[in-house]
């Protein structure tokens, strides 16, 4: 009754094959909290222009106004939550429980629906067309726009930042750049009837946001509107995003930016340890300029916008093996979904491959970070602490934005509906 040998077994293979995996999935060890964020989903356009051939039907086109979620908006961020679902299906209580998980909103209708339609992918309980006596909506809870210091960037009132962006602006680089781009705004004026020579560049940005939600619902684009103009329109938007989350100065402007909100998710883990808090998950539904910022200051930023319901997740798993090596005992992973149809990116840190301890992450982000006593809005350069020194971290970062700024890089744009940075989209 001689069984098959280990070699003949069929199962075999399949053995040598764990075998392998097994110390993978040993250093990535068992998750311990998750922090996301994401931007809402597909929505109306911010604005119309004087020219703009569909002004009249905007109320038939966009029934709930301009700005506003749309129906495949909501559609988005239920998948998005159903996708969360699945990956989390084992770390996550199966039903909602209010000290498991935390969810946050920026004050706008869109931020505010897509967290819900999120939460009823998420959660079952809050799913639609389930039955009615199980069905329980979710909390989300919000803060007013104005007292926003999380996730609404930039601050309108933080004038140290204001004070780099001009010092950005009036660099040469910049100057350059804009120049080339005279006649094309001059020419644009006359075709939208807006004035946008020598005003904020976000006003171009919302001429060609305008375009492609209109083009995104089916609507026939104005002549003067070719994929050249909408290329170059987006080439601008890349160039003012730059100039918002990239250098010069970009550590600092990171620290009044996304940097805030990355040592608050940092904050929000370490107060978990430290109290033994049962919490397990945050969630933040917030804008394309919120992961801008993020994504600056994490050195990530590479000229891609942030699509719809575009989500940023960071991982602490148990660090397994040797807890002394790189002192911690806790690794950070990060992953970026931006296409429904594929697996998300997992992305690494620039000087640290994932998984990365968290000391090591903690002590490459510190000069992004604002420092503990506070967000340094007010003081100007000279009461400024020295600058911080070029991190690996940011070096990355320095090289794709200084190509951006040269007009190099630009090829791989792909125009998206784009945030204007004057308010969060
Ligand atoms: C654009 O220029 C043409 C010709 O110069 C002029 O007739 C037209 O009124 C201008 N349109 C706008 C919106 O300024
Ligand atoms: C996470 O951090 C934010 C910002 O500091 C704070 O408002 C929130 O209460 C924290 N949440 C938890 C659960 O620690
Ligand atoms: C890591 O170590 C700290 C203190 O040494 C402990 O409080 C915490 O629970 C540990 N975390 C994990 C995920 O093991
Ligand atoms: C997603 O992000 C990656 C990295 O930035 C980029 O290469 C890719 O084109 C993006 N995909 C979409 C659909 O935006």
């Amino acid at each position: 009754m001689a069984g098959p040998g280990f070699r003949g077994h069929p199962a075999g293979p399949l053995l040598l094959l764990l075998l392998v995996l097994l110390p993978q999935a040993l250093l990535e060890g068992p998750l311990v909290f998750v922090a996301l964020v994401f931007r809402h989903g597909d929505r109306a356009p911010l604005a119309s222009y004087p020219t703009d051939p569909h002004k009249e039907v905007v109320s038939t086109l966009w029934p709930r106004g301009l700005g506003q979620l749309t129906g495949e908006g909501v559609r988005q961020q239920l998948e998005l939550g159903r996708f969360l679902r699945s990956r989390y299906e084992d770390f996550l209580s199966p039903k909602y429980r209010r000290e498991e998980v935390y969810i946050r909103s920026t004050d706008f209708d869109r931020t505010l629906e897509s967290a819900q339609a999120n939460l009823a992918g998420l959660f079952p309980e809050a799913a639609p067309g389930g039955s009615e006596a199980h069905w329980r909506p979710i909390p989300v809870h919000t803060v007013p726009v104005t007292e926003d210091k999380l996730l609404r960037f930039p601050m309108r009132s933080c004038p140290r930042y204001h004070e780099l962006l001009r010092e950005t602006t009036e660099a040469a680089e910049y100057q350059e750049a804009l120049e080339g781009w005279t006649d094309f705004l001059t020419r644009l004026e006359n075709f939208t009837g807006l004035s946008l020579v020598g005003e904020p560049l976000r006003r171009a940005w919302k001429v060609l946001d305008t375009l492609i939600c209109q083009q995104a619902h089916g609507l026939p684009l104005p002549s003067w509107a070719s994929p050249d103009v909408l290329r170059t329109l987006a080439q601008i938007s890349t160039l003012d995003i730059g100039a918002h989350v990239g250098p010069p100065r970009a550590a600092e402007k990171a620290q009044l930016t996304g940097g805030i909100l990355l040592d608050a998710i940092l904050s929000n883990f370490s107060r978990v340890q430290r109290l033994g808090l049962p919490l397990k998950m945050v969630m933040y539904s917030a804008h394309d300029s919120t992961l801008l910022a993020l994504q600056g200051a994490l050195g990530l930023y590479d000229g891609h916008a942030p699509p719809y319901a575009a989500c940023l997740g960071f991982e602490f798993r148990r660090r397994l093996g040797d807890v002394d090596e790189d002192g911690g005992n806790v690794t950070i992973s990060l992953f970026y979904r931006n296409d429904s149809a594929r697996l998300p990116l997992s992305l690494s840190l620039p000087g640290c491959p994932e998984p990365c301890p968290l000391s090591r992450f903690h002590q490459l982000t510190t000069p992004v970070r604002p420092p503990a006593h506070g967000v340094p809005c007010h003081g100007s350069y000279e009461t400024a602490a020295p600058r911080a020194p070029v991190v690996p971290l940011l070096a990355g970062a320095v090289a794709v934005l200084a190509a951006l700024c040269l007009g190099l890089g630009l090829l791989a744009w792909r125009p998206s509906c784009l945030r204007a940075w004057g308010g969060p989209v």
